[in-house]
């Protein structure tokens, strides 16, 4: 079991495949140009799975896989079906931004992948273009329909921002409503790469649009996700992600793995350890001493909480989200 020094267990594990994407989400990419961490010196299938191995043998028993946009790795169905062939009762998910869905998520569904988690930050063609800089929306929607076609279970992350798409959040509720889609609204994490007019909505913000139009109970945390819940009169159940306060550190059960082989304890935090030279030797007792240690200086908090934080240095596509 892995545990850390505040006697959290970690047995979740998210590993991004790759930091490359498609598109160039404001809160996400620099607006400057920048280049992409040349393709060699990513680890391969073979080499991220003799890490899973390691992980799961150790005690995870959820693993998520992310980007950058990870359906842009070619047979990404053929090492999900790796990792389900081993430990078949992992819960296997992973988060993509649904451009290239809908060619693959039957593949995807049939390599033992259950869940999926979306972005949907606007359903008006103009506004998503706007935010991923790129025309997404058509591509995205009708991955989604395919996703829930083949029995995929959907969850949906909008990150609502001022100006941009605040006015569409009751809008994306209803949408994932109307197809029993969980939503979860994110407050933007700032980050130093991401565009400078990105302002985001805070959890009070977004309860009183909500509010405006529906009564809701707070129904707390559930079990380990970051997300605060709520349940709307007729049972239907939204979530919040709110990094600014931090109280789903203390039930925080995960590290990331990035595509390079670093081992990030926390999403805000800029401190790794690497894992890719022992995985290159086939060193899997060091890499198992590599994932303890790293479990073990887990960082207590997110630094958004701190109002004297700075910025995170890294944007999601680098950690995987
Ligand atoms: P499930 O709970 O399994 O649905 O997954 P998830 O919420 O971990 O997955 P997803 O990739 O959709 O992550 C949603 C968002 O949650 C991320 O983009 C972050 O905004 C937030 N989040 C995930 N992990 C952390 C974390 O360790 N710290 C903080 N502050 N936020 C996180
Ligand atoms: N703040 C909040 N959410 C973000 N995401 C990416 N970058 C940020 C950020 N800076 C969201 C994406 C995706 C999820 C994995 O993370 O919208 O849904
Ligand atoms: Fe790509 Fe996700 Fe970042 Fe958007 S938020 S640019 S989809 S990695």
């Amino acid at each position: 079991m892995l545990v850390d020094k505040f006697d959290r267990t970690v047995d979740y594990l998210r590993v991004s495949v790759t930091e490359r994407c498609n598109f160039r989400c404001q809160y996400c990419m620099p607006e400057k140009p920048f280049s992409w961490v040349p393709k060699e010196k990513l680890l391969s299938f073979e080499e991220l799975f003799a890490f899973i191995k390691v992980a799961i043998d150790e005690g995870v028993k959820k693993i998520r896989i992310t980007g950058g946009e990870p359906l842009l790795r070619e047979d990404l169905d053929v090492f999900i079906k790796m990792i389900h062939d081993y430990k078949p009762d992992v819960d296997l998910a992973m988060t993509t931004n649904a451009f290239l869905l809908k060619g693959a998520a039957q593949r995807l569904y049939d390599a033992g992948l259950r869940r999926l988690n979306v972005s949907v930050d606007s359903l008006k063609p103009e506004v998503a273009e706007k935010i991923a800089q790129k025309d997404v929306l058509g591509p995205v929607l009708a991955g989604i329909e395919e996703a829930l076609k083949v029995g995929l279970k959907v969850k949906v992350n909008m990150v609502p921002m001022k100006g941009v798409n605040d006015g569409e959040v009751l809008d994306i509720l209803e949408y994932c409503k109307e197809r029993g889609m969980v939503v979860r609204f994110i407050e933007y994490m700032e980050n130093v790469h991401a565009h400078d007019e990105v302002k985001g909505l805070d959890s009070e913000e977004l309860l009183s649009i909500i509010g405006s139009r529906y009564s809701y109970e707070d129904e707390g945390f559930d079990g380990h996700s970051p997300s605060h819940y709520y349940k709307l009169g007729d049972g239907y159940e939204f979530g919040i992600i709110e990094p600014h306060k931090d109280d789903f550190c203390k039930k925080c059960n995960r590290i990331r793995l990035t595509a390079e082989g670093q081992l990030i304890p926390c999403l805000y935090f800029d401190e790794a350890m690497s894992i890719k030279d022992a995985v290159k030797r086939g060193d899997i007792k060091m890499a198992a001493l590599i994932l303890k240690e790293v479990v073990k200086n887990k960082p207590e908090k997110n630094r958004w909480s701190d109002p004297d934080g700075e910025h995170s240095k890294r944007a999601f596509y680098e950690t995987g989200g």
